[in-house]
């Protein structure tokens, strides 16, 4: 198919009838089957869990989703979808394949088996911590930042509620404080630090990792390269750095950074949780690349929800995403969300290097649920942006409280998306401006039955073939990031008293005393 038919199907989606979302629901009695479904898997020791997926409330209608259909046939979304899974060179600027799949078991049978060796291994020395091989280890330090940290963190917050194996600190920030904010919360003769850099190169991480074993040293820890494990794709760097060739747990190359939490790179979270929680993530992302790799058109979850996205980020031209998890456990979800999809669709070129033809990833933010609706709903409700909101929520309890909790933060999600939608006037007589909401506001709901590991792995593997489908429909490669590097070499040269820079920037490095 050519780029003409590509922006044929654009022309029809621009200039299709805009129905409101209450003329949709008074259209369709079929409409919450229709745009929603439910996806349920089972693992063994873990039992059946399952995901409602609720996009009826967006303006997608049966004519949108033909042409969105087309468009993905257009795109070569069939194809895209199988490269992905069987190895193909998904990230050509890069030259390499994206097999974070493969470490779910979701690939070729050779990445598989390679993945698996890899797993086992890191269970090996996660069973062996546990066992006291490296002495009583009751901290870990994990340094990483990016791909390296958001997902490590996200899954001990979300997963280690009720207990903790090993206690777990994220650091990423290259400001001190961030590691002597851990450094005070661990005890230095029972601390591992883990440095978690797929390339082993990044000067935050470097930098945090030098001061830990430092701060080892400084209290009394002999052999403080003993302490630590690397996680990394490039092991070499990691053994001339100093760490001993046992202690250090690769992952391939061909695992991206911020698809890597299934590699090595999820070793905090196995040690946190145990193994078989770790085993369970994986085993619910399976799910989902199951249900994405062989479910066709709009029934394809992680694609129907970028046809929404595509919509309003194209046709509606909303700018932003909104995510708001009712869930203490996913307060770091839409952190996580915004490097998934920012770093990978934040881009202005197709993979031919052509201009892309329309706008690319929407801003992603997002909160907990209830405590966003007394800071940003407001602008959600009566703002001028129309901003499409999902909402993330669990049926069983998170806490063991009172169930008034429970059922009040779920009543309060629900009645969000229903206010959203159907808009109002709370004055007396209906009529102050002030008081008045728009209504017609889009929104997508995704309920869980629990939110365990398995859950997590399937909520997160959602979001990852969302993201590409999203990439698929716009030409674009989701696999790379150089837009990160010039920033970097910038402050690179700045440290190193090199560069020229422009007058604004010469005078704060001045009144920094940087120059
Ligand atoms: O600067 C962006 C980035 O390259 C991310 O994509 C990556 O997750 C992060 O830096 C960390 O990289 P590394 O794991 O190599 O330290």
């Amino acid at each position: 198919m050519t780029a003409d038919t590509i922006s044929e199907i654009w022309s029809k989606l621009e200039t299709a009838e805009r129905r409101t979302l209450s003329q949709l629901f008074a259209s369709d009695p079929e409409r919450v089957e229709n745009l929603s479904q439910r996806i349920e898997f089972e693992i063994p020791e873990h039992g059946i869990n399952g995901l409602l997926l609720d996009w009826s409330k967006t303006h997608l209608d049966s004519d949108l989703l033909d042409a969105f259909e087309d468009l993905a046939e257009a795109s070569g979304f069939a194809v895209a979808r199988q490269a992905l899974f069987d190895g193909g060179i998904v990230n050509p600027s890069e030259g390499r394949p994206a097999t974070h799949g493969a470490m779910r078991r979701s690939g070729t049978e050779a990445q598989v088996e390679e993945a698996e060796a890899l797993l086992t291994r890191m269970g090996m020395l996660v069973e062996a911590i546990h066992q006291g091989a490296l002495g009583e280890i009751k901290h870990l330090i994990h340094i990483g930042i990016g791909g390296s940290a958001l997902g490590p963190d996200l899954a001990v917050d979300a997963l280690t509620r009720d207990l903790e194996l090993v206690d777990v600190h994220v650091v990423s920030n290259i400001d001190g404080l961030a590691l002597e904010q851990a450094f005070a919360a661990c005890d230095p003769q029972t601390t591992l630090i883990a440095v978690a850099s797929k390339t082993f190169t990044t000067t935050e991480t470097m930098t945090n990792a030098e001061s830990a074993l430092k701060w080892l040293a400084d209290n009394g820890v002999g052999d403080p390269s003993g302490r630590v494990i690397a996680l990394t794709a490039n092991p070499e760097r990691a053994v001339e750095w100093g760490v001993d060739e046992t202690r250090i747990l690769p992952f391939p190359e061909s695992v991206g950074g911020r698809y890597s939490l299934w590699s090595s790179i999820g070793f905090p979270v196995a040690l946190a949780t145990g193994m078989d929680d770790f085993r369970a993530m994986l085993a619910g992302a399976h799910a989902i690349d199951t249900h994405f790799r062989e479910t066709e058109g709009r029934a394809n979850a992680p694609l129907l929800a970028a046809f929404a996205d595509r919509y309003y980020a194209r046709v509606r031209g909303c700018q932003t995403r909104a995510v708001f998890a009712y869930d203490e456990r996913l307060a770091l979800f839409p952190d996580y969300l915004q490097q998934l999809e920012m770093e990978s669709n934040g881009k202005s070129v197709t993979s031919d290097g052509d201009p892309v033809g329309g706008p690319t990833a929407a801003v992603t933010w997002g909160g907990v649920g209830t405590d966003a609706q007394h800071a940003v709903f407001q602008l959600l409700h009566q703002g001028t942006h129309v901003i499409p909101v999902d909402f993330i929520a669990s049926i069983a309890a998170g806490d063991e409280l009172d169930p008034a909790h429970h059922k009040a933060l779920l009543a309060n999600c629900f009645a969000q998306g229903a206010a959203l939608m159907a808009g109002g006037n709370m004055s007396a007589d209906g009529k102050d401006p002030a008081r008045g909401f728009a209504g017609d506001r889009p929104s997508a709901t995704i309920l869980v039955d629990d939110l365990d590991a398995g859950m997590l792995g399937a909520l997160i593997a959602f979001h990852e073939h969302r993201t590409f489908a999203n990439a698929v429909l716009m030409g674009i490669n989701p696999f790379d990031q150089f837009g990160v590097e010039l920033g970097k070499k910038m402050a690179r040269d700045m440290e190193g008293g090199e560069g020229d820079f422009d007058p604004s920037t010469r005078s704060l490095m001045d009144a920094a005393g940087l120059v």
